[in-house]
């Protein structure tokens, strides 16, 4: 018999060979991308150069954590994964206190964290710290970049994935690179859109939407020491990158593998729908976008194997769908995507405790389930809610009108309806199309910040009720829940931004309080009731294999005004969730979803059925199987 040679295998090696299996996905967008611009292989060299560099630096335990999800590449799908959200200021005061917090999460069951943008900022004014002027650098506020190493090691010793922002479509434009381009170094003029005079940038403005009409109205500024227009689609100073440039590309990939080896499990890709731009479009969700992130999700799984990205497109139903993959991209873009459509139906269904249009969009605009991708479905974060409501959907809807539905939206969301129970306000008021957003916390819409204050035990417990709504169905219905800072403990409004001038101008901050940790100690009371609801919910989720993310999603139409119905699809036995967004108890004909449930998994009960009916109590929400 002959003897096999045992040589161990090198770390080069397996570089090899994770080179050899993504390579083929780096070519075609590089073709579509850069075209004849540039020298392909040239270029492909450069690539692997790089990414060889950052894999050579990789410290050992990320190597072994590769090595882990080369084995389970499916690890983020699964039931177990629950997400929370937070600023690192707001939360722990500084990074070095953060560890001291982990047993909070872990009594939560998350196993994803979320920091909020903690890259160096540029000074005053910065979006919420979506304008980095120094992404190798931790905002000196929060700490040092040993600071956070220490936080991610930390979390991945309790099983905490640590995630971070990465924000891509723009930089500070005090960025070094930024700096350099208004020194008038042509080479960095290059990293941004710039134009010589007006001509251009009023020809896009013809076909662009306004992000920031009132606070930021237009999407270039000119700059007279320059004496030129740059491309600026959110605030004066965040610069659009030019991603036509493959150096953008190099350089931005060079960053994300940085903080990759810093620790980084998940990159939160910020407002990637706008990162490509035609004239005569609205420079939003171009197909272009998709094989940039491609290029950038294939050639990271390449260098650091672990990390994953998840997609913040802020979008309509049928642009959202191609940011999990679809066609030639399917399985090879963004693993995850936010869920906003969800969100934007929550709220819907909620005010006017009507399904009908929750059900045609998600079941008409979203596939069952993606490949090697999901959602990261939400009920609130940090930002407004755009009431992302269009005729094409609401034409199926007997009497709506796409217009006058989003305009009661945001009238019952701010409270001046005359059936609203929510607290909440209208944001970037938009004089052109009268589209009015909204802000306001996950409580304070749902109705218990007006129920406390009028000490109303009944109005208090529906409020709690429609939260307890909102966290099953985005614990049920695919993907990675987000639980956002505070949520868990139903904080309210928070107007002490008006007194900050640096903020005062930005409604998002009202949903973005401090941490209540007095009220996370509650043991009675609507904040102790809310986490304990919440805190149940969690953890039967992470008991029920079939709400795992590579579970298909079916929403059944039943035709029940009232009741919004979804299928998990496990391979022998499925879960059927049934959520009433009303305040009446109503009855459900099992027949309509084909069903003889043993036992509701939230409750533990077996459900009550006679004579076909089921009934559903008011704003409840079952999981059935
Ligand atoms: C994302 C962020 C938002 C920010 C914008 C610009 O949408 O969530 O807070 O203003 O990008 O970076």
């Amino acid at each position: 018999m002959q003897e096999t040679a045992r040589a161990a295998i090198t770390d080069d090696d397996l570089f090899a060979l994770r080179w050899d299996r993504g390579r083929r996905d780096l070519t075609g967008p590089i073709r579509r991308l850069y075209g004849e611009s540039i020298d392909a292989n040239a270029f492909l060299d450069r690539l692997k150069l790089l990414l060889q560099w950052h894999w050579r630096e990789r410290p050992a335990d990320l190597r072994l954590l590769d090595l882990t999800r080369d084995l389970n590449p499916d690890w983020f799908l699964s039931e177990k994964m629950v997400a929370y959200v937070f600023y690192i200021d707001k939360f722990a005061g500084r990074l070095a206190n953060l560890p001291a917090h982990i047993p909070y999460l872990q009594d939560l069951g998350v196993t994803y964290a979320h920091m909020m943008p903690c890259l160096k900022p540029r000074p005053g004014a910065n979006d919420g710290g979506y304008a980095v002027m120094d992404y190798r650098e931790i905002d000196p506020a929060l700490g040092k970049m040993a600071d956070f190493q220490q936080a991610t090691l930390k979390f991945r010793a309790a099983g905490i994935s640590p995630v971070i922002d990465m924000v891509l479509n723009h930089t500070a434009k005090e960025h070094d690179w930024a700096v350099r381009a208004r020194a008038g170094d042509p080479f960095y003029q290059a990293f941004y859109r710039m134009f010589d005079d007006d001509t251009l940038p009023r020809a896009y403005e013809e076909t662009l939407v306004e992000i920031f009409p009132a606070h930021a109205p237009g999407n270039f500024t000119f700059y007279p020491d320059m004496g030129k227009w740059v491309w600026t689609t959110f605030n004066e100073y965040q610069w659009d990158l030019n991603w036509e440039n493959p150096e953008v590309f190099l350089a931005v990939l060079d960053t994300i593998l940085f903080l990759a080896n810093k620790g980084v499990e998940v990159f939160r890709l910020d407002a990637v729908a706008f990162m490509w731009k035609r004239m005569g479009t609205g420079c939003q969700n171009l197909p272009e976008v998709h094989d940039l992130l491609q290029l950038l999700t294939q050639s990271t799984r390449i260098a650091a194997p672990a990390v994953i990205h998840k997609a913040e497109a802020i979008v309509g139903p049928s642009d959202l769908v191609p940011y999990l993959g679809t066609d030639t991209h399917a399985g090879k873009v963004s693993q995850l995507a936010y869920h906003n459509n969800l969100m934007v139906q929550y709220w819907s269904s909620l005010a006017s405790g009507d399904t009908r249009l929750m059900t045609h969009v998600m079941k008409t605009h979203f596939p069952e389930s993606f490949r090697r991708a999901s959602f990261a479905p939400y009920i609130r974060c940090h930002d407004d809610i755009g009431w992302a409501i269009t005729p094409e959907d609401t034409v199926h809807i007997p009497h709506m009108d796409a217009k006058a539905h989003r305009d009661y939206l945001s009238d019952f969301y701010n409270g001046s309806h005359p059936t609203s129970w929510a607290r909440g306000a209208d944001f970037q008021v938009n004089a052109e199309t009268g589209d009015r957003r909204t802000n306001g916390t996950f409580a304070s819409l749902a109705g218990l910040e007006a129920a406390v204050e009028a000490d109303d035990p009944a109005l208090i417990e529906a409020a709690i009720a429609r939260i307890r709504l909102g966290h099953a169905l985005i614990a049920a219905y695919g993907g990675i829940p987000l639980i956002y800072m505070g949520d868990e403990i139903g904080m309210t409004n928070d107007h002490s931004y008006l007194n900050d001038p640096g903020l005062a101008d930005d409604g998002r901050w009202m949903q973005r309080p401090a941490m209540d940790w007095t009220a996370a100690q509650a043991r009675t009371g609507p904040a102790a009731r809310i986490r304990a609801d919440l805190k149940h919910i969690l953890a039967t989720r992470k008991a029920t294999p079939q709400l795992a993310g590579d579970v298909p999603t079916r929403v059944i139409v039943t035709g029940h005004r009232a009741l919004f119905v979804w299928q998990r699809l496990g391979d022998d036995r499925s879960v059927t969730c049934i959520a009433n967004f009303t305040g009446q108890p109503q009855l459900f004909r099992v027949a309509d979803a084909d069903i003889l449930p043993d036992i509701d998994l939230l409750t533990g009960h077996a459900p009550e059925i006679a004579q076909g009916l089921m009934t559903v109590a008011p704003y409840a929400c079952l999981w059935l199987r």
